[in-house]
């Protein structure tokens, strides 16, 4: 395997890109990694160059949905280093959707190693400290192979490509920069269905609610859970947070994706705030009498939530000072602003 290499001419280490005014879009690196499971095997080919991928006409992930995918970043912290954030707990999630989906898991080394080369392949697109932007890593799992049969593949492909993005809501976060959302009358994930795992599938279905949300101005639909209509679930690819009195309360289902962030963002409540944290069901008329809510993820960060609209009726909401200082606790653990008490940075040698 060829090393990369970049030639410089001036001082910078990066490519000339306007890092600080990204927008959450797929700009091409030059390398991502790949691996293929055959036979009981995982082999690396390692750090490729193609970013187009040629598959069997019959493979799994095209007819019958057997796909997993991921999302995390990676930041450059104030200290210069470059660290990944609690790669292993995507890895765990995408094993869990391995297991569901009755696909071969990925050894969480695997996984890592994955993430470490792709990212060092790539390090002039990974966006410099205090840009606001950061190089979002996207690993994904395909089953392929000559098939027709619906039935799981014998054979997969575990790739990762990596894009530097800034917010994924434009304006990013701050308070000023609260967004409208709105509940829709579709579901995203059937109730005992794939909804806690990270399925392509679950997607597609979200793209209709996603663009009536967006054709009548907000940011995105906000779901409810499939079985009664009643209790909140998701914000299209987030989790839902709100604060009630002292507590932090986020909905409990099985058909959430579990938010590597928000289970971040509970510990950091607990564990540096003492703040009370609940998660349970939380009915939509419990709207009436929560203070402030948010929604968070690797794309979102956290957002918060300045409206919720359902049909007629619409509640607003303040920006609460708490979010500023999860916040700042989650980024500042991120980026090495601020000490990491828990071992979430994944330092990337
Ligand atoms: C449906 C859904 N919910 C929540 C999240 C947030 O999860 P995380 O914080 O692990 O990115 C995501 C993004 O991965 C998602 O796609």
């Amino acid at each position: 395997m060829t090393q990369p290499r970049y030639y410089f001419t001036g001082d910078n280490d990066k490519v000339n890109l306007d890092f600080g005014n990204l927008g959450f879009d797929y700009h091409p690196c030059p390398y991502r990694f790949e691996a293929v499971y055959e036979l009981g095997v995982w082999r690396a080919r390692g750090v490729v160059e193609e970013t187009a991928m040629t598959l069997p006409e019959g493979s799994q992930c095209l007819h019958y949905g057997q796909q997993l995918f991921e999302g995390m970043k990676v930041h450059t912290g104030a200290d210069g280093k470059v660290y990944a954030f609690r790669p292993a707990e995507n890895a765990n999630r995408m094993n869990e959707g391995a297991r569901y989906l009755q696909g071969p898991e990925v050894p969480v080394d695997l996984f890592i190693r994955g993430v470490e080369e792709v990212t060092r392949a790539n390090l002039p697109y990974v966006p410099p400290y205090g840009s606001g932007a950061s190089l979002y890593v996207r690993p994904f799992y395909l089953g392929i192979g000559d098939n027709v049969g619906v039935k799981p593949a014998s054979k997969y492909v575990f790739r990762i490509f990596v894009t530097p993005v800034g917010p994924y809501f434009n304006g990013g976060f701050g308070p000023d920069q609260g967004k409208s959302f709105r509940i829709s009358e579709f579901d995203r994930a059937a109730p005992y269905g794939t909804g806690h795992i990270k399925a392509g599938g679950n997607y597609a279905c979200s793209f209709k609610p996603c663009a009536e949300a967006k054709q009548e101005g907000f940011a995105e639909a906000i779901y409810l859970d499939p079985k009664e209509h009643r209790y909140i679930e998701e914000i299209g690819a987030a989790n839902f947070l709100a604060f009630k009195g002292e507590s932090l309360i986020t909905p409990d289902s099985h058909s959430v994706l579990p938010s590597i962030t928000r289970r971040s963002l509970l510990r950091i409540a607990r564990e540096i705030y003492s703040w009370p944290v609940e998660e349970r069901l939380i009915d939509k008329a419990e709207l009436d009498e929560i203070d402030a809510a948010a929604a968070c993820g690797t794309a979102a960060v956290i957002t918060w939530i300045r409206e919720v609209a359902d049909g007629e009726k619409t509640w607003s909401f303040p920006f609460d000072q708490r979010w500023q200082q999860l916040y700042d606790s989650l980024v500042g653990i991120q980026t090495a602003a601020i000490d990491d008490p828990f071992g979430w940075r994944h330092e990337i040698k």
